[in-house]
């Protein structure tokens, strides 16, 4: 496996291959766990070489966010990749992709997506997310990029991206990766005490006996949702967001004519956790 630690040996390696050679690539910020791996494998599927990147980057975490803290596990990570069979990884420096800064960096932004969920509570989060996947998208030149549902309004905000600038790039969204207790994956578990690693979850259960109440009756979904936050008041949460929202749009759900999702966002102590369920349309 090849590793590729700026941008300008990224772009020798990507300018030595035959043009026919179909790249595919997995974006992450490291830390990986099994979920990370399965966009590493769905990409393999789709393409003929795999990319996968680490960077953390500073541009999509907020001021009083983790970014100091964020778990960084360079050597384990690389070990993971290169088992997984990945060609190269990108591990840009911050220098290499913010040379004057982030404050004085060039932005690409993606209008109403970001206004709701976590852009409502994370100002600035997915102008980060989409300036960085777009120097990313350039640096690799990937054929098809694959991302998780785990973040589905970001796969969402990615795939608007690159209707809106014509990027010749094919987004493919990979299932969450869960625990065998349902948590869904994430670097942050890691932050949990051992306490509030046997509360977590209570997060994914709530949203999937919600999701579960809705299937069974269309008209339910306030009420519902009700039901979801209170429980997830009872064991200790404390919710930031949980919503019914249309997939197609993010605008609020009301009935289920269209496919939904649920989103919710909590605290449990001082780690934010997200997970989603999505409910097809009857
Ligand atoms: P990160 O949180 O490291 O996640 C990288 C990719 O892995 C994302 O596409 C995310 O949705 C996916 N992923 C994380 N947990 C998963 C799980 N349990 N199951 C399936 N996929 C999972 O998301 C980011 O980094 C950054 O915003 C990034 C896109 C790299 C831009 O900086």
């Amino acid at each position: 496996m090849e590793i590729l630690d700026s941008i300008e040996a990224m772009r020798a390696w990507r300018r030595s291959l035959p043009t026919n050679v179909r790249i595919g690539f997995a974006p992450t910020m490291g830390n990986l766990h099994a979920g990370h791996i399965s966009l590493v494998d769905q990409a393999a599927i789709d393409s003929d070489k795999v990319v996968a990147s680490i960077f953390v980057n500073p541009m999509q975490f907020g001021a009083n966010e983790d970014l100091d803290a964020y778990p960084r596990t360079m050597e384990a990570d690389l070990e993971k990749l290169e088992a997984a069979g990945a060609a190269a990884v990108f591990t840009p420096t911050i220098d290499d992709i913010y040379p004057e800064g982030v404050d004085h960096h060039t932005a690409v932004e993606v209008p109403g997506l970001t206004n709701v969920l976590c852009g409502a509570s994370r100002a600035g989060h997915f102008k980060g997310v989409t300036t960085v996947v777009s120097k990313l998208f350039a640096a690799v030149q990937p054929d098809v990029a694959a991302f998780g549902a785990k973040d589905l309004q970001q796969v969402l905000v990615i795939k608007k991206m690159v209707r809106d600038l014509l990027l010749p790039i094919e987004i493919v969204t990979v299932p969450t990766m869960r625990e065998s207790d349902g948590l869904a994956m994430s670097s942050r578990n890691g932050y949990l005490t051992p306490s509030e690693r046997q509360l977590a979850p209570h997060f994914s259960q709530t949203l999937a006996n919600c999701a579960e109440a809705i299937r069974t009756d269309h008209s339910a979904i306030e009420t519902a949702l009700e039901a979801a936050r209170e429980a997830l008041n009872a064991h200790g949460f404390k919710i930031d967001y949980l919503e019914a929202r249309k997939t197609f749009d993010l605008s609020t759900a009301t009935s289920l004519d269209e496919e939904i999702a649920l989103f919710g966002a909590v605290f449990l102590g001082k780690t934010r956790l997200i997970d989603n369920r999505v409910i097809s349309s009857s």
